[in-house]
């Protein structure tokens, strides 16, 4: 099936089968491979991508679902010019990766959890970000990362 949507401010369409899921078509078809697959259960977050506005675990929902829609990808979040996003570049300052396979799945999530709390506190930081896993940091930095981006933004 013809699937036409928006990915990072450019129209794009595909020819997929049904079944294919919205991580698929971003990894496989548009060779978007910043977004990370690591479990396929909607477990994990590392599939975290922002749809029409709100981040969604793109594991967990078909290509087909996404007729019209607008979808941004880590890779869409940076300036044209290659500055990264206050929240990138929070991340790199505060040191809030290791491996960073799970990074763009947490910094998807931090962006959407500041567009709609830009005021969280920490217990809400926490709270939020529970839907995405990391094997490596302890999640301390990726708080404080969080945080100074809201620093950053107010
Ligand atoms: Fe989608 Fe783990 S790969 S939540
Ligand atoms: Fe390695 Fe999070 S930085 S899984």
């Amino acid at each position: 099936m013809k699937v036409e949507l928006k990915v990072n401010g450019k129209p794009v369409s595909a020819d997929v089968p049904e079944n294919t899921l919205l991580v698929q078509l971003l990894r496989e078809h548009l060779q978007l491979t910043g977004t990370h697959v690591g479990c396929d259960t909607a477990q994990c977050g590392a599939c975290t991508v922002i749809v029409n506005g709100r981040s969604l675990k793109a594991c967990n929902v078909l290509a087909a679902q996404m007729q019209g829609a607008e979808v941004t990808t880590i890779e869409g979040v940076a300036a044209a010019d290659g500055t990264l996003h206050p929240m990138q570049a929070a991340f790199k300052e505060c040191h809030g990766l290791q491996c960073g396979f799970c990074t763009p799945g947490m910094v998807m999530s931090a962006i959407d959890l500041l567009a709609h709390h830009p005021r969280a506190s920490e217990g809400e930081i926490r709270e939020q970000l529970e839907g995405n896993i990391c094997r490596c940091t302890g999640y301390q930095n990726i708080v404080k990362a969080v945080q100074q981006a809201q620093k950053a933004t107010a």
